[in-house]
């Protein structure tokens, strides 16, 4: 009953579509424009523009395969599990449309007046600031980094003191790529032990590299980037310290490149003017949580670890989460459970991409109550069949920081909870 009423539905939307003539600029364009063309413009980290008709229209049946088989946009966590307020994605029903207007010969319509009008606007190519006010704090990196013209990725560390004398209390967080061609994420840290000024520059695949994580760090995310993905804001009256005579450490991932290419990528702070009633704190997740130790896979083996933490001692609330493994992981998920066995869904992602980390924030802050204890679960594949494996023939790998090492860590952003924050929406720069 239900299946046939779903059917007969789908075959009304299906037919109706199937009877109006779909066009580029009313029914596409705009599903593009959300969803594309930050990363598919001049200048973009897209192979190619996509902002114009001719553009889509010679590689719609491209456009078509990528989109229904979800390759793009990229957004690796499921969307069905949790929310988040810097997603993106097409709905089952976008995705429908632009094979449709594929199949009807991608037709290109007429421009609305709107449309006419915008025409330029919001094209521009160079980097807008989401905020409105100037940041307090741009941190560049201490030297501008030659990608060489080698078409290999490179991995680096840079190391840039704040010259901060006492500590600021921050709101919103930027990072803005010197070189958007090139920079394909980044990953910031905070370190006050200053001893970490030797990590400038240094590979992600030096040996030297145990030596420094040996040291603990401050904050061991206090932002992930991927391209669409801009800044973090914390809610009204919410903010993140950052301690005097702290120095950032930025681990930048770039595209190879056949041509010399240049960075100097900046991270911009800007301090709160209102009063803190809640200071930002981190839940971080690391090998020592594993509870199913030692963190080690075996060559031409696949292997799944687990870790845990709690449980909580009070109720908090979650305000974002972030993951990270290497090029051996292949899922990722974790959520609470409650003392009452209810589940509070922190992320999924049934597909590890090594190239799309990001700080997931979500949507609505989750209420995660006292007596909640925190799991994570993550596969990795160490055989020859997952194509992004470094090695081949294929080696044991343990704990590191190195690309080629692995890890498995997590950073859950929070402040205690307060009564209604589970329908406190957070904003973002992504749409
Ligand atoms: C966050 C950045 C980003 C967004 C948003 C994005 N793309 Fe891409 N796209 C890329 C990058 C980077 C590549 C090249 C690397 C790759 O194929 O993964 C790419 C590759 C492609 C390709 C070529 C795939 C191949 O196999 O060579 C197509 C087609 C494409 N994108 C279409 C789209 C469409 C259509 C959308 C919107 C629905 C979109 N992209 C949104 C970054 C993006």
């Amino acid at each position: 009953m239900r299946l046939g009423l779903t059917l007969s539905l789908l075959f009304f939307i299906t037919n109706s579509w199937a009877q109006t003539k779909l066009t580029f600029y009313e029914h596409i364009e705009p599903l593009i424009a959300k969803n594309c063309t930050g990363c598919h413009r001049p200048g973009g980290i897209g192979p190619f523009s996509l902002q114009t008709y001719q553009e889509v229209s010679k590689r719609s049946e491209f456009v078509a395969k990528v989109t229904q088989i979800r390759y793009m946009p990229p957004f690796p966590a499921d969307r069905s599990f949790q929310h988040y307020a810097n997603e993106r994605g097409l709905t089952d029903e976008e995705i429908a449309l632009i094979q449709q207007w594929v199949a009807q010969g991608s037709v290109e319509g007429k421009k609305s007046k709107e449309q006419k009008l915008a025409k330029g606007k919001e094209r521009d190519a160079s980097f807008v600031s989401m905020t409105m006010r100037q940041p307090d704090l741009v941190l560049k990196m201490q030297n501008a980094f030659t990608v060489p013209n080698t078409g290999v990725e490179e991995f680096r560390y840079f190391h840039i003191p704040t010259g901060l004398t006492e500590d600021v209390m921050v709101e919103a967080i930027e990072f803005l790529p010197g070189n958007r061609k090139v920079v394909h994420h980044s990953r910031v840290m905070v370190d006050t032990s200053g001893r970490m000024a030797g990590l400038e520059g240094m590979h992600g695949a030096d040996p030297k590299l145990a030596e420094f994580q040996k040291i603990p760090m401050a904050d061991e995310f206090l932002y992930g980037w991927v391209p669409g993905n801009d800044r973090i804001q914390f809610p009204d009256g919410v903010a993140k310290k950052i301690k005097a005579h702290s120095n950032l450490i930025l681990y930048m991932h770039y595209s190879p490149s056949a041509t010399f290419q240049t960075d100097q990528s900046e991270i911009r702070l800007y301090y709160t003017r209102k009063p803190v009633e809640r200071e930002v704190q981190s839940l971080i997740l690391h090998e020592q949580h594993i509870t199913n130790p030692p963190f080690l896979i075996r060559a031409n083996q696949k292997a799944s670890f687990f870790m845990s933490l709690g449980p909580l001692k009070e109720d908090i609330s979650a305000i974002s989460i972030l993951p990270h493994m290497h090029y051996l992981g292949k899922t990722f998920k974790s959520f609470g459970i409650t003392p009452d066995g209810d589940l509070a869904p922190f992320i999924k992602i049934d597909n590890w991409d090594f190239n799309w980390q990001m700080t997931y924030q979500f949507e609505k802050l989750v209420k995660v109550p006292r007596g909640t204890v925190i799991l994570a679960e993550a596969a990795y594949d160490n055989t020859e069949e997952n194509l992004l494996n470094p090695f081949k023939p294929a080696r044991d790998v343990g704990f590191g920081w190195n690309t080629t090492s692995e890890m498995m860590e997590m950073v859950i952003y929070y402040v205690p909870y307060r009564t209604g924050d589970e329908n406190r929406l957070q904003v973002t720069s992504t749409k």
